[in-house]
């Protein structure tokens, strides 16, 4: 893709702009869009617009293209499987890719016990899918989520989601059944403590003594839905002690334990998933994003038990399962492995967690820098002694790197985290250069 990154027209230039003026007028604003560009090819870590400016990418589509843009052996996978078969649809006749990558996935997620696999095509797809097992399966209709989570758009996986604005703006009533309490959030602590364990103990204790005496009884609560880092949210890691005592929690009153692994598993915090950084096995896990590198593809794993009895014809759906999908995520699983993904996103976040550090060092802005491994971000703030959230310099270094050739995320309750998703295989002289554009821009915030 020649230089890189490389402006040479001022971002958004003319063909983007007209092209997201046609964008405009022909989808809905409900389609968010964070940056104002319009892209024509992308290739690792690099996105080419209709200007011919090549920018670094640190999206990865929301962390999504993990193996970078059009990875040659994702694209030959591809071009292979769709010569085979493009669609049957599973519940039509049966076919090999489907099995392997629910035999795959059983294997590479946490827990030795018997599980089962389904796979759908987006991660809200997934949730609801979650949920409809355990709801079945237990038969316990309630749920308990957190706030500040995401969890998708569709009317379960938004219900479950604990943000209002923009995503449920006049969008009730939701669905019954859920139930929410806060997130151990330990830069802004609801239970006002500085102490990160304090606040992890005092969020579960806030379930016990006061989610479950006054609002649902713990033995109608069918499943506890949570993130293992808030992604969304603003890449909040709970204290260490959480997620342990929410599973000792959730065994104590038979309530199964939902992981949403979409945003975090796939090495994206330097383990393939992030619930091994805390040794919990969860009895479901939902996951999607990196799986099959940009194909529309996601997975519930659950306990067999939880799985075996589903009513036949109440799961699934016509493209749940793609056939080119799954090669594709079957190809996937098998670079992760040979070219050890794991360890280089661990390394890669080693690297990039020393200059985030810096920054925090030298910019008052940065109010925090936090995350796991690769997936870190920067909480913006007026003054680090009020914390009072800026989103308005998190916009400002997103327009400067992007001005720059630096694509970029925003995430957070008050929309002023500066979130990393850069392709993890993102070499080290872009990620260098990428580093450097984000700290001139945050001389900008
Ligand atoms: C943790 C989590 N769950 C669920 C979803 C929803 O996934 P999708 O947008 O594929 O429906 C997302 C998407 O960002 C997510 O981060």
């Amino acid at each position: 893709m020649g230089k890189v990154p490389n402006i040479v027209t001022p971002p958004p230039g003319p063909k983007s702009k007209a092209l997201v003026e046609k964008r405009n007028d022909l989808i809905p604003p409900g389609v968010y869009l964070v940056q104002p560009v319009t892209i024509a090819e992308s290739k690792g870590a690099v996105m080419k617009d209709v200007d011919g400016n090549s920018y670094i990418d640190f999206t990865s589509g929301i962390g999504v293209t993990s193996l970078g843009h059009c990875a040659d052996e994702i694209v030959e996978t591809i071009s292979e499987q769709a010569s085979k078969i493009i669609h049957t649809c599973i519940h039509v006749v049966n076919y090999e890719p489907y099995l392997d990558l629910a035999q795959k996935l059983i294997e590479v997620t946490p827990g030795a016990f018997k599980k089962r696999a389904i796979l759908l095509n987006s991660g809200s797809e997934a949730v609801e899918n979650a949920i409809k097992v355990v709801r079945q399966s237990t038969g316990r209709p309630n749920i308990l989520s957190f706030e500040n989570s995401f969890h998708g758009r569709t009317y379960m996986a938004l219900t479950l989601t604990g943000k209002w604005d923009p995503y449920k703006v006049g969008l009730g009533p939701f669905v019954p059944g859920v139930y929410f309490t806060p997130f151990p959030y330990a830069y802004r602590c609801p239970w006002g403590t500085d102490d990160p364990e304090e606040c992890g103990k005092a969020a579960i204790h806030h379930i016990e003594k006061n989610i479950f005496k006054t609002q649902v009884d713990p033995s109608t609560v069918g499943a506890i839905i949570t993130e293992p880092i808030q992604g969304e949210g603003g890449f909040i890691v709970p204290p260490d002690s959480f997620l342990p005592d929410l599973k000792g929690l959730c065994e104590e009153h038979g309530i199964q334990l939902i992981i949403d692994e979409i945003q975090t598993g796939y090495a994206r915090t330097g383990k393939m998933w992030a619930i091994e950084h805390w040794g919990v096995e969860p009895d479901l896990m939902t996951i999607a994003k990196a799986i099959a590198s940009g194909l529309p593809l996601s997975a519930v794993v659950a306990r067999d038990e939880l799985m075996k009895d589903i009513y036949p014809g109440s799961l699934g759906g016509t493209y749940g399962g793609n056939p080119i999908a799954c090669a594709a995520a079957l190809k996937v699983l098998e670079m992760i492995e040979r070219e050890k993904i794991v360890d280089k996103a661990a390394a890669l976040g080693v690297k990039l967690g020393k200059r985030l550090d810096e920054f925090y060092d030298k910019y008052e802005v940065i109010g925090e820098v936090r995350g796991k491994g690769p997936m870190l971000a920067m909480e913006m703030v007026k003054d680090r002694g009020s914390r009072k959230p800026n989103p308005e310099a998190a916009s400002n270094v997103m327009k400067a790197a992007l001005a720059s050739g630096l694509l970029t995320l925003k995430a957070g309750l008050y929309n002023n985290c500066i979130r990393l998703h850069p392709p993890l295989t993102i070499e080290d002289e872009l990620l260098e250069k990428g580093l450097d554009i984000l700290e001139k821009a945050l001389k900008k915030a």
